[in-house]
C-alpha cells in the first residue's frame, strides 16, 4: 500500500500566519506540521509516500523533507496542486503514483496520538472499497459527520448545521484504485471544491465502505484554536506513539497477523 499526504490549499483560516508560507510548514510544538502525517504513515508500515503541495512555498517542502531520510525513508515523491480545488482535487494528482495500488490518504493538518497500523492492516485484507476512521467530538459541525446504523455508515454530511451524530470523519482515508474514477465524476460543491465527503458517499452507495473508531486523541490544526490544541496535545504526551510506546497491543496486533 502507498501513502498520500495532502498539503496544498491556501490555509486562509490561519491568515496572516500563512501569508508567506504554507500552513503545513508552521510549527506544532517542536516540529513542522507536515512531520506528523509522514510519521503517521511510516508508523503504519508505509514507506512509499507522495506529498501533494501547492502555493508559493512548495520548494520549501523539498528543503525541509529532502528524500525523507529523517523518517528512515529512501525517497519521497512530490507533486503540485494548482489553486485550491479541494481535497479530492489534490488527491486526483496522485493517480499515476498510486498506479493501481490501494492508498492511505492523510490530510496534512491532521495529527493523531496513536498508530493506525491495525486499521491499515485490516484495510489491506479488505477485498475492495474504502475505510474511514471516526472519532466522537464535541463540535461535529466543523467536520464531515457520519450517520451510523448498525455496523454501517449510511451517510456522511460535510459540516452540517444539524449533525446526525457526533462522529467526525477524521482526515485519514483508505481507498482502493476506484477512487480516481470516482473523483472524475465529482462536481464542485457550494464552496467550489471537489469534496472528499462526496468520494466517501460514493463508496457508501456502492456498499463497500467500512469504518473503525480511532483510538487515542485526534485533532486538525487548521484554525487558531485547533493549532493551539494540537501544540498542547503534542507537548503533553507526543503524537504518533508507536504500539510499543502505548503498550499492551503487541499481542493483539500479532494475532491479526501484523508484524511489530
Ligand atoms: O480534518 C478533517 C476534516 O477535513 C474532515 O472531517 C472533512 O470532512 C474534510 O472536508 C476536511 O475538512 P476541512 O474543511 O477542515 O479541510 P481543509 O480545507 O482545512 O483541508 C484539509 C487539508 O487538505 C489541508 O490541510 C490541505 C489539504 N488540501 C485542502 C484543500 C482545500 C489540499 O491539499 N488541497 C486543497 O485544495
Amino acid at each position: 500500500m502507498k501513502g498520500v499526504i495532502l498539503a496544498g490549499g491556501l490555509g486562509t483560516r490561519l491568515m496572516p500566519l500563512t501569508r508567506v508560507t504554507n500552513k503545513h510548514l508552521l510549527p506544532v510544538y517542536n516540529r513542522p506540521m507536515i512531520h506528523y502525517p509522514i510519521e503517521c504513515l511510516v508508523n503504519a508500515g508505509i514507506r512509499d509516500i507522495m506529498v501533494v503541495t501547492g502555493g508559493d512555498s512548495a520548494g520549501d517542502f523539498l528543503k525541509l523533507l529532502g528524500n525523507g531520510s529523517d523518517f528512515g525513508l529512501d525517497d519521497i515523491h512530490y507533486t503540485y496542486q494548482k489553486g485550491e480545488g479541494g481535497i479530492a482535487d489534490a488527491l486526483r494528482l496522485a493517480e499515476h503514483f498510486a498506479d493501481g495500488d490501494k492508498i492511505v490518504v492523510v490530510l496534512g493538518d491532521n495529527i493523531i496520538e496513536k498508530s493506525i497500523r491495525k486499521a491499515v492492516g485490516d484495510f489491506f485484507t479488505q477485498r475492495r472499497g474504502a475505510k474511514i476512521l471516526l472519532k466522537q467530538v464535541e463540535d461535529p459541525e466543523r467536520f464531515g459527520v457520519a450517520e451510523i446504523k448498525g455496523n454501517s455508515v449510511v451517510s456522511i454530511e460535510e459540516k452540517p448545521s444539524n449533525p446526525k451524530s457526533n462522529y467526525a470523519v477524521i482526515g485519514i482515508y483508505m481507498f482502493d484504485a476506484q477512487v480516481f474514477e470516482i473523483i472524475k465524476t465529482l462536481k464542485p460543491s457550494g464552496r467550489g471544491e471537489l469534496e472528499i465527503t462526496d468520494v466517501n458517499n460514493a463508496y457508501i452507495a456502492q456498499g463497500t465502505m467500512t469504518y473503525e473508531i480511532l483510538d487515542g486523541w485526534w485533532t486538525d490544526a487548521g484554525t487558531f484554536d485547533s493549532l493551539l490544541k494540537a501544540t498542547n496535545l503534542v507537548a503533553q504526551g507526543g503524537a504518533n506513539r508507536t504500539d510499543d510506546e502505548v503498550g499492551g497491543r503487541a499481542g493483539e496486533l500479532a494475532a491479526a497477523g501484523i508484524p511489530a
